[in-house]
């Protein structure tokens, strides 16, 4: 049976002051006035049934995950008692899909993603369950047309061409490469966007961590095994906030593609207009510019004398920012909380969050 679950546990803190614990990026009004949780929900229509949908997120974020999307059935709600980061979301809901369909096929999508046109975006996550059904020791991820050497993502490289499909062999997967090696990956050609996405047997990824994380798979078995019995949420919270935190793109998806495991790793192109949401710059990107160069959301009040290059942003449509001579910055104004931050530091937002909750 295919399956999709929406992994939408990240905390967004680059999008502070906006994204916070109790209204994180995914839930806020981001995509034109919808959340980026309910666009990705809604792009999975005709993919598969309503009731193979998952959505796999922090416990905290459970209840804004069931407001936002209140057609999820309660079983539908994977919830991590703590962050552990990806590898071990991605092996609980595995495990968890599997338990009761040993060949699941899952596909992992995030929540913090604007895809342009969307009947790409399904035409090739179909693709992808396709390989898989065809290839069960599969991983498939899938490629985007890089537009310049971003260091916050994934690299591709892609080799031999599937036949008979528009799939390739992953020669290389390498996740956050340092800039001077993401602008050699793209003058080669060959390198494409990891988009985040992932498709596989959900036994061949949980039989990969077997061997690339053994205490992970080990006590997520265990934690699927109570999954249907009063016992679960003991048993998640005693085993889950102690597994070692890891992304799936370091623990999986790297040494699988150096040949580490019995499993294959398989790249299908996604060829659409994709942003991660992930950071002011990203988000401002999605605004229109004015003469000089500044970004506001649209709802924003501002007044700027001889100022440029710089993203404004208020959750008060009665506030007005006003600056003179300014360049190149972000601020962004909340009932609580005003951040102004040079746009070359965006990046750093998630350590002024880090030094905030030590100070405050
Ligand atoms: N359930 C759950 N639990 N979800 C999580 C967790 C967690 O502990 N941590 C992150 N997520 C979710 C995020 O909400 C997001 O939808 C997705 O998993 C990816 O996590 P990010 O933290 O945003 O990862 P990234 O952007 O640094 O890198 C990944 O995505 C890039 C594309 O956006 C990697 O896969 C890169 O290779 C890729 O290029
Ligand atoms: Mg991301």
């Amino acid at each position: 049976m295919r399956n999709v679950v929406i992994l939408a546990g990240g905390s967004g803190t680059r999008l502070w002051p906006m994204s916070r614990d109790d209204r994180p990026k995914q839930v806020l009004p981001l995509a034109a006035g919808e959340s980026l949780l309910r666009v990705a929900y809604n792009r999975l229509q005709g993919l598969v049934e309503p009731e193979n949908i998952y959505v796999c997120t922090v416990g905290a974020y459970a209840d804004v995950v069931r407001k936002e999307l209140p057609e999820l059935g309660p079983h539908a709600i994977i919830g991590e008692p703590a962050r552990r980061d990806t590898a071990n979301a991605v092996g609980l809901a595995s495990a968890v899909v599997a338990r009761n369909d040993p060949d699941a096929v899952v596909a992992f999508v995030g929540s913090d993603h604007l895809i342009s046109p969307e009947d790409e975006f399904r035409a090739a996550i179909e693709a992808g369950f396709a390989v898989v059904e065809e290839r069960p020791r599969s991983l498939v991820t899938f490629g985007i047309e890089p537009t310049h050497p971003h260091t916050g993502l994934g690299y591709i490289e892609r080799g031999a061409a599937i036949d008979g499909t528009s799939a390739y062999v992953v020669d290389r997967f390498r996740e956050k490469p340092d800039l001077a090696t993401a602008e050699q990956y793209l003058a080669t050609g060959r390198f494409w966007w990891n988009s985040g996405m992932f498709v596989w047997r959900a036994e061949t990824v949980l039989s990969v961590l077997d061997e690339l994380l053994p205490e992970s798979a080990a006590n997520l078995r265990q934690v699927a095994s109570v999954w249907d019995t009063p016992d679960r949420d003991a048993t998640l919270a005693a085993i889950y906030p102690n597994l070692r935190k890891i992304s799936v793109d370091y623990a999986v998806m790297e040494p699988a593609s150096q040949g580490k495991v019995d499993a294959e790793v398989v790249v299908v192109p996604m060829p659409v207009h994709w942003l991660d949401v992930g950071s002011w710059a990203a988000l401002a990107g999605t605004y229109a510019a004015d003469a000089a160069g500044n970004r506001t959301d649209g709802t924003t009040l501002s007044c700027l004398l001889d100022s440029h290059d710089n993203i404004i942003v208020t959750d008060d449509p009665n506030h007005l920012i006003a600056t003179v001579g300014l360049r190149a910055h972000i601020i962004v104004h909340t009932q609580d909380v005003t951040m102004v931050c040079p746009l070359t530091d965006g990046e750093r937002v998630k350590d002024l969050v880090a030094q905030v909750q030590s100070d405050h």
